[in-house]
């Protein structure tokens, strides 16, 4: 049987890192699917698509391949690792979020890539929305000030230069954002186990949850 954990929670509280360690010790796939919302709002942004337009944001994210390969996001067959961080696609990303056209498609290939391999799915609405029957969920967090000193570490590490200040407010409008949406809002769900990652060292947290994990996956 496949099987599938999701890790919920806002930007910069440690998902991705957490959700990659996990997946590798697990020998799992890794199902990163902010990676599908920024390779979509990179073919938005290339093909000079109306942000605001529901409609044509749907036809185009249907005519896209999007593919997770390890380590790597490819749209249409191009290698995009790198081009979806950027700031200009992370911020514009907001509009595909908010799209009830293209999460429907992305949902679908989201199930799609679960319904072939065991899965670590790390997202918004992971355990709410696309695998509400997961084996098991996660909903990470940590103060804001937090998360604004990782993500600007994160920009500073590639060279691209950002003011702390502008990522604290990038961050806070995103969470407004996430939680505020109509479909698929930001929240953990109700049988979510929520971690707050505040001064915690992220590889403490992978080994408490992989030993949670691990013990449940054990045959009783
Ligand atoms: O996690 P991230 O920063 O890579 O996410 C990129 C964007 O996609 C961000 O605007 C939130 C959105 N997103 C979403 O709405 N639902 C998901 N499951 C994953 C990401």
């Amino acid at each position: 049987m496949r099987r599938v954990i999701t890790i919920d929670g806002p930007a910069g509280a440690g998902k991705s890192t957490v959700a990659r360690q996990l997946a590798e010790r697990l020998e799992w796939r890794l199902l990163d699917t902010g990676a599908m919302y920024r390779a979509a709002t990179l073919a938005a942004l290339r093909a000079g698509t109306l942000l605001e337009d529901d409609q044509a944001l749907g036809t185009l994210a249907a005519s896209l391949s999007i593919r997770l390969p390890p380590g790597s996001v490819l749209l249409d067959g191009e290698d995009v690792s790198a081009l979806v961080r950027s700031v200009e696609v992370t911020r514009a990303s907001r509009f595909l979020a908010d799209s009830p056209s293209v999460r429907r498609q992305l949902v679908a290939w989201q199930r799609e890539f679960a319904a072939e391999n065991n899965v670590v799915a790390e997202g918004r609405d992971q355990g709410t929305v696309v695998f509400p029957n997961a084996f098991r969920k996660y909903f990470l967090t940590a103060s804001l000030e937090e998360r604004a000193r990782r993500r600007h570490a994160e920009f500073e590490a590639k060279g691209s230069e950002i003011a702390l200040d502008s990522v604290t407010r990038d961050l806070e409008e995103r969470d407004a954002r996430d939680a505020a949406r109509a479909i698929a809002p930001m929240k953990p769900a109700v049988d979510a186990c929520v971690i707050d990652t505040t001064g915690m060292r992220l590889d403490h947290v992978i080994d408490q949850i992989e030993q949670d994990i691990r013990s449940r996956l054990k045959p009783k």
